[in-house]
């Protein structure tokens, strides 16, 4: 069994997509890395696994745990961290902080939500030896309010500086790069002037790969309002509701346990 490397994800630009989904638990993530190129334990946890209403308050211990126990379960994909909010302010703390997920659940990669102002930042992790993936477009880190949040690309000038981010950040060593929630024209034109991947959400299907949220995908999200670029491909939901009403009922009418499930 071998496992991706960056080096291959990269040679992948132009050729079959790159298919990522993230995970937070051991389970999805056996279960997902038979099929997937890239393994994401994103900060999306904060909502999924954790009921927040945004990102801002999940921690680095949040991104350890779940990172450690995703991690060791990706045997083929390729792996990456997402570096929480309010974690990765100046170089050294960036540093600290990266390497102390890396060293504990042993990802090959974390992620960062990047802007013109923490360029420096994705230059001094990738001269550490971090491989670092960039994230724009709509980054949510910096919303309180998900309902604010507006698709990238569509104001006057924005589409240039987008573009010129995108350059800056490859560049400064970013391996991969996150096209979150913009303009399918800019995330077209990103994707054929950069020489990294562009993994998109929301973006476009030109982008180099696509990532969603695993809880979207299979129907068990619990927002209430779905962005347009999420697609469920099974309704858990349901099948959740099914299966607790029938063990419910069993227990009830005593017929769990049966005699199949006792130690004699
Ligand atoms: O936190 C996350 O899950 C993400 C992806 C959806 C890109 O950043």
């Amino acid at each position: 069994m071998t496992k991706k490397t960056i080096k291959a994800i990269q040679q992948q630009k132009g050729g079959r997509k790159i298919t990522c989904l993230t995970a937070y638990t051991s389970s999805v993530a056996k279960i997902i890395d038979n099929y997937v190129d890239i393994v994401l334990v994103g900060d999306s946890l904060g909502s999924t696994i954790y009921g927040m209403k945004n990102t801002q308050k999940v921690t680095l211990g949040m991104m350890k745990a779940h990172g450690r126990a995703v991690s060791q379960y990706c045997k083929k994909s390729f792996t990456i961290i997402d570096m929480p909010f309010n974690t990765y302010n100046n170089n050294k703390e960036a540093l600290a902080n990266a390497k102390s997920i890396i060293n504990y659940t042993k990802c090959q990669s974390i992620k960062i939500e990047t802007d013109k102002n923490n360029i420096g930042i994705v230059k001094y992790l990738t001269k550490n030896k971090v491989k670092v993936v960039s994230h724009i477009g709509v980054t949510p880190q910096k919303y309180k309010n998900f309902n604010k949040i507006r698709t990238a690309g569509k104001l006057p000038n924005e589409k240039e500086k987008i573009i010129k981010l995108a350059l800056n950040l490859e560049k400064a060593g970013s391996c991969l790069i996150v096209l979150e929630c913009m303009k399918e024209t800019l995330a077209n034109e990103i994707s054929k002037k950069l020489k990294i991947p562009t993994i998109g959400i929301g973006a476009s299907k030109d982008c180099d790969g696509q990532i969603l949220v695993i809880d979207d995908i299979l129907g068990i999200s619990s927002s209430e309002k779905k962005p347009k670029f999420v697609k469920s491909y099974a309704n858990f939901e349901s099948i959740i509701n099914k299966s607790v009403k029938k063990y419910c009922l069993d227990v009830i009418q005593k017929k769990f346990p049966s005699k199949k499930n006792v130690y004699k």
